[in-house]
Parts: C-alpha cells; structure tokens; sequence
C-alpha cells in the first residue's frame, strides 16, 4: 500500500550529519516514497556528508554563494523550493534543526499547504539573539510545523510551553547519536593522508563559526588559545577550520603558522568523529559537538553565553564558559592541572539518545501518512 510521498530538505553540513540516518530509514520503507532536495546553503561542506552516507540528492539547488548573507540564503531557497513542491506536491517536508534552509523550506511548505516535520524541535535558549538566527529559526520553524520531533524531555517541555499539543510531540533522541554510532569505531585507522598528530600528546580539539561570535569575541576565543600553548607545553591544538572566510581569515591571521597548532580544513565526518574520541579536551561554539562529546566521555568546554542543550551541562560534562579571554584560560587550566576536576566531567553520558531516533521518527511518519490517508488528506 502506498503510503505516500516524503520529501527531505536540508542545506548545511550539521543538518545532513543528522537527517542521514533519517534518510537510511525512509528508504527502508517500500511504501514510502522518499525524495531529497538540498539547498546547498554550504558546498564542499554539506558535499562532504553526501558522499559519506551515500546520498545523492533528487533535487540540489546549488544555492551557496561566497559572500553570502542571511537575505540570499532566505529568497534563494524560497524561491527555489516553490517549483519543486509545486511539482513533487510531497504528503509530508521534513526539516531539520535550526538554519535559515530549515525555516525558509518550513515557510515554503506552508504557502503550498504541506504539512512539516520538524526533526530536532525544541531547543531553545529563550534569547531571539543568541544563537543567532538559529534561535528564531527554530522557534518559527515550530510554529510552522505538524509533527515535532523532540530529542529529549527538555525540548518537548520547551514545546509544551509554547503550547504546542502534546499529540504532535514525540521524544525521539537526537539522531546525530545514531550517526556518531554508525561512524565511531575503536579500530577506525586514520587515512593516509589524515594531519600528523601525535596522539601521545595532550590534544585540544577547536571549532568556531557561531555569527554572534564574529569579530573580537572570536579574537578573544583565539587569544586563550594563544596563551594556553604558551602556558601548557605538552598541548596541541587542532583546529578544523569552518569555510566560513570570517571565521577562516580570522583564524589565520591570528593562529596560523604557530608551533603546536594544527589548523586543517574541515575534516570528513568519519575521521572528524574519530577524531573526537581521542582527543582531550574540546573547545567549541558549535551545537552538534556538545551532543556528541558527551557520548565519547570528552569534556566541552562551551564558547558561547547561552546553550540550548542544558541536559550535558547539568550532567556536568559541558560546561558554559563564553567567550572572554580570561574565563577560557582559567576553566581550560583548571581541567589541564587538576586530574580530579577533569575526571569529573570526562564521564560518557547520554542524554542525547540511544541510536534509535531515526526509527522512531519513521514510524511516527508512517503513522501519520496512514492516518492522512484515511482521513482524506486533511490535516
Ligand atoms: C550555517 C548556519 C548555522 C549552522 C552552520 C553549521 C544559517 C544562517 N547558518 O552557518 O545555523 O550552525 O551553518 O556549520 O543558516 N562556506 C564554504 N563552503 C561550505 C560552507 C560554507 O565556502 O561548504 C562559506 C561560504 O563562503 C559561505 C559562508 O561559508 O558564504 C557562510 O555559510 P552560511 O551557511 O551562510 O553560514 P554558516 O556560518 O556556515
Ligand atoms: N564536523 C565535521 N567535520 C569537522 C567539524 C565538525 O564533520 O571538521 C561535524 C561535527 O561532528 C558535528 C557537525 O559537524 O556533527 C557540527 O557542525 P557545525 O559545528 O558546523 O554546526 P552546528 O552543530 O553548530 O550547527
């Protein structure tokens, strides 16, 4: 029986990490016809995921630009998603997480009357700015959508309290832990052309990108790390540089060139996954890194002033350190010099899920195309 049409939508690398085992899923189901449209909001980036995890995209807008801003990103993909669900006319959008490709094919889906899945619903700071423009494009994306995926409790109380029915919510887990399940492995090997590290030593993982944080927080942020690897002998830093030429620019000019720190460029998800479970400590803006750090028992250090994943800072594995110069180095040296405070935020939690979300979304999904069917086609 066919159950209907499901078209994914996605544009950046994070949001590709965690629709990919949605994708796996989907495309289990006979009944389901699963069709994949990326805005390319980034490139080489989101190409990277795609071949990884073997997707090849029905629909690929090519909208990345190298100076892009958050005016194109918004009308390219509104634009560009209008002819593709006017023709595909999809029964169920599924969008993910919190980028301007989330809310603007949310807002898309809406001005054709399709209904929205929101994977990854939510998260919430309560702070319009911060993140920014993620925090709004998730709250809107909410407003927009049918069915919420919530990863853990907390994000479906956030729900609740927008007064989102509790009908339309369903606690899943984050499915960026069934994607780090499938791709961590104990005898993973580096590939041949993988960055020299000697991995004997104290290493320091560094990701950046957050826009709130462009400009002299971020010089802050490489300022510590600059007085850290003068303080510390025994550490290296390695450092994944975003594409972003704001951040990349930046990170440069200050840090690149300097003894002991290896600044690369964005890593394969793979080695970079990999990567994490070996390294000491982690220094990040990023979102996905605090959900998945926790699972490989590594300590985050959080370079941001607000975080809408509090369920790793209350098990005391990440920790909110901002972005001033001074807080960094002094929470960073207290892990570094004291073994017994490192030992107590270096424990493997999991608050984030348990590698199964990406099923329980399916069968919410396949749930909610059966009922459609029965009722017409109404929703
Ligand atoms: C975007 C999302 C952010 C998400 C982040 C994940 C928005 C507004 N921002 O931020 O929510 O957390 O992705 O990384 O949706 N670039 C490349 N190649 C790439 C990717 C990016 O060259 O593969 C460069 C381009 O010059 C591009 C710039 O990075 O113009 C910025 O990309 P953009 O998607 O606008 O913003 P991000 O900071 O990456
Ligand atoms: N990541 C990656 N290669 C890298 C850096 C990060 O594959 O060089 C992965 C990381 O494991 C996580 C995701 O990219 O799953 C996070 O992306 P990013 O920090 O760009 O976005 P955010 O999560 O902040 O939206």
């Amino acid at each position: 029986m066919h159950l209907g049409k499901v078209m994914v939508v996605f544009g950046t690398r994070p949001e590709a990490i965690k629709m990919a085992p949605v994708i796996k899923e989907l495309k289990k189901v006979e009944d389901i016809q699963t069709i994949v449209a990326v805005t390319a909001q980034h490139r080489d980036m989101l190409d990277q995921v795609l071949s990884l995890f073997k997707i090849v995209p029905d629909y690929d807008l090519n909208l990345m630009q190298k100076q892009q801003d958050l005016y194109t990103i918004t009308t390219g993909v509104l634009n560009g998603l209008r002819d593709i669900l006017v023709k595909e006319k999809p029964d169920l959008v599924l969008v993910h997480g919190d980028t301007s490709t989330t809310f603007v094919a949310a807002l898309a889906s809406f001005y054709e009357r399709i209904p929205v899945g929101h994977v990854e619903a939510g998260l919430r700071t309560r702070n319009k700015y911060s993140p920014f423009p993620e925090e709004m494009n998730r709250s809107l994306t909410g407003r927009l959508a049918e069915l919420h995926f919530a990863p853990t409790d907390t994000a479906r109380e956030n729900l609740l309290a927008e007064a989102v029915a509790a009908f339309k919510i369903w606690v899943t887990g984050n499915t960026v832990i069934d994607a780090l399940l499938d791709t961590v492995r104990t005898d993973y090997v580096f590939p041949s052309d993988f960055p020299r590290l000697d991995f004997d030593r104290r290493l320091i993982l560094v990701t950046t990108h957050r826009r709130e944080n462009w400009g002299d927080r971020m010089r802050d942020i490489y300022e510590a790390l600059l007085e850290l690897t003068d303080e510390f002998e025994d550490i290296e830093v390695v450092f994944p540089v975003h594409k972003n030429p704001i951040v990349k620019d930046l990170a440069l000019k200050m840090l690149g060139g300097r003894e002991r720190f290896h600044l690369i460029e964005p890593l394969d998800y793979e080695p970079f996954a990999n990567l994490m479970r070996k390294v000491h400590l982690i220094l990040t803006d990023s979102g996905g890194l605090q959900e998945e750090a926790p699972s490989l028992g590594k300590p985050v250090l959080v370079l941001r002033d607000t975080t809408e994943r509090p369920e790793a800072v209350k098990a005391g594995t990440v920790k909110l350190v901002g972005t001033n110069r001074q807080a960094i180095v002094r929470e960073a040296r207290l892990l570094l010099q004291d073994q017994s405070e490192y030992e107590k935020m270096a424990m493997a939690i999991n608050p984030y899920g348990d590698g199964k979300a990406a099923q329980r979304i399916v069968n919410v999904i396949m749930d909610f195309l059966y009922v459609r069917i029965g009722s017409n086609n109404k929703i």
